[in-house]
């Protein structure tokens, strides 16, 4: 069910979940302040209790009722990179109900870059928002994919096609040196270059006891099963869905996709291609091998993604 911007804002209010779109992915809002709103982004997801959520905000005094104390490292993120795709754990204020953080004394907090939900979090105040997928389906990009998780009884504040398509980069900024919990849009080098002190990334690599708690649960794995690629084959295989981007030539086969250098593109569409490979009944998705260079700042979290899919 499609709603508008004060219909949702109406709903919220009273304590309802809709899907609201952002720059990364959709998300499943609810009023952050209103545990039992929370708690229904839980059940409707199928998402394990100790997972926390992220708070979106739409401005920037909004912070000081989420987090305890705002350190400077917060300020000059937010300054360079909000509204964007890069969300701050800091610690929590006690404010915030603890079903939104699991329990944990750190809050997640991102103020989206889409003028809808900015909109939206102007009229409720700050949002919950877990992506708007079922635990283990890959987060929505579009209208579509919501629907196709949810059936059409959710309402959805339709913002069009996600315009960056993963998820946000998480930086826990809680101790003296900044850790990437999640790839995302925002890269190392350029959190650096703001901070001007080191940052720790793991890709990769996962934690016994994960610090950011959602990395221990499976993540999407489509029905396909992805392989990394490191040539393109002279003959392509009819089983085979590709993703590729060093291609210098047009490709006419239709389970040929071909991105051309274009990372930006190929993040953007990659959930999107796993749910269409699904559709139709491919058995491998192959993707090429990304470049190691950071000729894209968006090439981490694209490896992340594809790593898990295929882990
Ligand atoms: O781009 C995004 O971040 C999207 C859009 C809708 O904003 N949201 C999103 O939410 O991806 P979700 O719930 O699917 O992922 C949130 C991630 C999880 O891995 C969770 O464990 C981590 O953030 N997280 C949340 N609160 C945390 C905290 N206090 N400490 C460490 N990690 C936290
Ligand atoms: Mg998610």
């Amino acid at each position: 069910m499609i709603v508008d911007v004060l219909k949702a804002s109406k709903m919220i209010q009273k304590g309802d979940v809709v899907a609201i779109p952002t720059e990364t992915v959709y998300g499943l809002a609810a009023d952050a302040m209103n545990a039992e709103a929370v708690k229904k982004t839980f059940q409707l997801k199928k998402r394990p209790a100790d997972n926390p959520l992220i708070v979106h905000i739409s401005d920037l005094d909004q912070l000081d009722s989420i987090a305890k104390t705002v350190p400077p490292a917060a300020r000059k993120l937010a300054d360079a990179f909000w509204p964007g795709p890069i969300t701050l754990v800091m610690a929590k204020d006690a404010r915030v109900p603890d079903v939104v953080t699991g329990g944990l004394g750190t809050v997640a907090v991102r103020m989206p870059d889409h003028q809808m939900a900015l909109h939206l979090i102007r009229l409720t105040g700050p949002l919950t928002a877990p992506s708007a997928n079922r635990s283990g389906r890959p987060s929505p990009t579009r209208v579509s994919h919501i629907t196709e998780d949810f059936g059409n009884q959710l309402a959805i504040l339709d913002g069009g096609d996600c315009k960056i398509g993963l998820e946000s980069t998480v930086l826990d900024i809680t101790s003296k040196t900044p850790k990437i919990l999640r790839p995302g849009a925002i890269s190392k080098e350029m959190i650096e270059k703001i901070l001007e002190t080191n940052v720790q990334e793991r890709v990769g690599e996962y934690e016994e006891k994960p610090s950011s708690p959602g990395v221990k649960y499976s993540h999407y794995k489509p029905k396909a099963r992805v392989i990394w690629i490191s040539t393109i084959p002279d003959s392509v295989n009819n089983s085979t869905y590709y993703l590729i981007h060093s291609d210098s030539k047009e490709f006419k086969q239709t389970n040929v996709i071909g991105y051309r250098g274009n990372f930006e593109k190929m993040a953007r569409e990659l959930y999107d291609q796993f749910r269409t490979a699904d559709h139709l009944a491919y058995s491998f998705i192959a993707v090429e091998s990304l470049p190691a260079n950071k000729i894209s700042p968006v090439l981490s979290a694209l490896r992340d993604r594809i790593n898990r899919a295929a882990g």
